[in-house]
């Protein structure tokens, strides 16, 4: 397949390093990237010489069977515009464009024999290290349309299809969610250091134990409260800091901030 990334932003950027290093994938297909201006096409291109850049959409687009759109929201009619020209009703689009639906890509991507098939996909930008959560939803893809695209992003990390009416509340928890858990780790580091630790000691200690925790609940099905409860000893410390972060507001702060984001 050849695909084409338009926008070389955070997003952007994250799905081209993250397909990039992906030696199977990138032996494949051929990837891509355009962006308004050079600079940071001149970094990816350093980091994978094999990629194509290019700071001309029609080109990128011109050519391929994919065009993934990973533009600012309200660039994504503008760039339309400029790249329907060169694609037909059969080119797979793909848009990371938050709360751009499928009924609009649909609309914005007609020509005489019909639409084209669309994918409204919100991954994260832990694409780039191929651990990205990604929610896919789709209009008038063929199955193995809907198949290529569910094992790219499975390659960027896990994939899951949904409904499209729980696509907003997907990209709260596993987009947005990226910034939430950055947060929780700055503030479990600024305790770190209070207690001791050099602020790089805590920065490790945090984000591993971290990831342990969530290998933990994806390397099985428990519920996160069993977790915890191996962790809690009776009259032991782990509780009393748990009871005095939920005197602090802690699940409340975490799911009224999930919600104030819709
Ligand atoms: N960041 C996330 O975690 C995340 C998660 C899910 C979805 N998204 C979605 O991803 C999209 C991109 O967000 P982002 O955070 O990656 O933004 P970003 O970092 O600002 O990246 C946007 C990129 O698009 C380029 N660009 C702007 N106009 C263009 C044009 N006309 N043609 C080609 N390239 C153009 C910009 O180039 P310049 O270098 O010239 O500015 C920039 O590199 C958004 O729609 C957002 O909703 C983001």
């Amino acid at each position: 397949m050849r695909i084409a990334i338009i926008g070389c932003g955070n997003m952007g950027g994250a799905i081209a390093r993250g397909l990039a290093a992906d030696k199977e994938f990138s032996s494949h297909n051929t990837i891509t990237v355009a962006n308004r201006s050079q600079e940071k096409l001149t970094r990816i291109q350093a980091e994978f010489p094999d990629l194509s850049t290019t700071t001309s959409n029609v080109t990128a687009a011109g050519d391929a069977d994919i065009v993934i759109l990973a533009v600012k929201p309200w660039l994504i009619e503008t760039v339309a515009a400029e790249i329907k020209p060169v694609l037909t009703a059969r080119t797979v689009i793909v848009s990371v464009a938050a709360n751009i639906f499928t009924d609009a890509l649909a609309a914005i991507f007609t020509f005489p024999e019909g639409h084209c098939p669309v994918f409204y996909v919100i991954p994260n930008t832990a694409a780039s290290i191929a651990e990205s959560m990604t929610a896919i939803a789709e209009k008038g893809a063929t199955e193995a349309q809907r198949n290529f695209i569910v094992d790219m992003f499975n390659r960027l990390g896990s994939a899951m299809i949904l409904e499209e009416r729980l696509m907003p509340a997907a990209m709260i928890l596993g987009s947005c969610g990226t910034a939430f858990a950055m947060r929780y780790v700055r503030a479990a580091m600024e305790a770190g250091v209070e207690l001791g630790l050099y602020p790089a000691q805590a920065r490790h200690i945090v984000a591993q134990t971290l990831k342990g925790a969530a290998e933990l609940l994806l390397s099985g099905t428990s519920h996160p409260e069993e977790e915890v409860d191996k962790v809690t000893t009776p009259g032991g410390i782990t509780i009393k800091g748990l009871n005095r972060m939920e005197a602090c507001g802690f699940s409340h702060a975490v799911i009224e901030g999930h919600k104030a984001c819709r």
